[in-house]
């Protein structure tokens, strides 16, 4: 029997059975990854995601004029809290593991998981990653976002921007039918050509019935390799680039805070996507 007669299962927007048809034809070719059906979202998975997903831009645009030299970390991991559970939600980084806090808030050389805490203040020149993440009625989002306060250097500002052109490109390669390794290549090929490296440790990831599940997604790689996309996938894009090596460090007092290896500066931006039969949707930015 095949998996469309089902209905709902497959078919999260009226699947079209062409759809259908061109996974039977792919499946044939044993080279070809596909993803496991139970990451293609249906249409009621897809509505509880992207309630969340607006709560979770929402989130980022309440903490906007917050984000600003004199502020400290905790402070802002406060209105975190607040606007989420005030929306009926709950920060999915709290709890996560051990992760004590409702976001990630990673400074300068600090390249992501960096915990929020009263004695980090923001300081002029500083460039600041804000990830939050959102469960509202048991569907997961995922988004993060750079932040530059006051006056940065040149090479700051350029390592914020080409970070931003890098998902930008990502999101550009995840059509429908490309593989992943189109969207890391897209990514790592952007980066390294203006100088910056891009952090191997840390991946993108399935998200929307759990925080993280599959696909990883990596922001390196070759054109046409690893799994193919498919609609109906919903996943994040989230590259880290260094303006030095790529290597991290972990922190082994909190086994959290990732800081580039050399202490260069570090840079990264977030959205979660779906992809469409068409093209993809940005669905939270
Ligand atoms: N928000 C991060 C991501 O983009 C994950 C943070 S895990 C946490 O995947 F526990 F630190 F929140
Ligand atoms: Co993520």
């Amino acid at each position: 029997m095949s998996r469309n007669t089902k209905g709902d299962r497959f078919t999260p927007f009226n699947y079209p059975i062409e759809v259908e048809q061109r996974i039977q034809e792919l499946r044939k070719n044993k080279n070809i990854q596909l993803p496991p059906r139970k990451i293609l979202r249906t249409r009621e998975e897809l509505a509880g995601i992207k309630a969340s997903a607006e709560i979770n831009t929402a989130l980022l645009d309440f903490i906007t004029p917050f984000v600003k030299a004199g502020v400290s970390t905790r402070e802002l991991d406060s209105l975190v809290y607040q606007f989420t559970t005030d929306n009926g939600a709950i920060p999915a980084p709290l709890g996560y593991g051990d992760f004590p806090k409702s976001c990630c808030i990673s400074i300068n050389d600090v390249v992501c998981h960096g915990i929020p805490n009263e004695f980090d203040i923001l300081e002029d020149g500083d460039i600041v990653n804000i990830d939050v993440s959102t469960i509202f009625k048991g569907y997961f989002s995922d988004a993060s976002r750079m932040f530059m306060i006051g006056n940065v250097t040149e090479q700051a500002r350029r390592l914020v921007e080409v970070c931003k052109e890098c998902l930008d490109l990502g999101i550009q390669a995840a059509q429908p039918w490309a593989t992943l390794g189109d969207v890391g290549a897209a990514i790592q090929a952007h980066a390294e050509k203006n100088g910056f490296s891009v952090v191997r440790d840390f991946c993108g990831h399935g998200v929307g019935i759990k925080f993280h599940e599959d696909p990883e997604v990596l922001h390196y790689g070759h054109k046409g390799t690893g799994m193919t996309l498919v609609p109906g996938m919903t996943f994040t894009i989230e590259p880290m680039l260094n303006a030095g090596s790529w290597e991290v460090f972990i922190d082994s007092e909190d086994n959290w805070t990732a800081c580039t290896d050399d202490e260069s500066l570090s840079a990264q931006w977030e959205h979660m996507i779906l992809i469409t039969e068409t093209g993809n949707e940005i669905l939270t930015y």
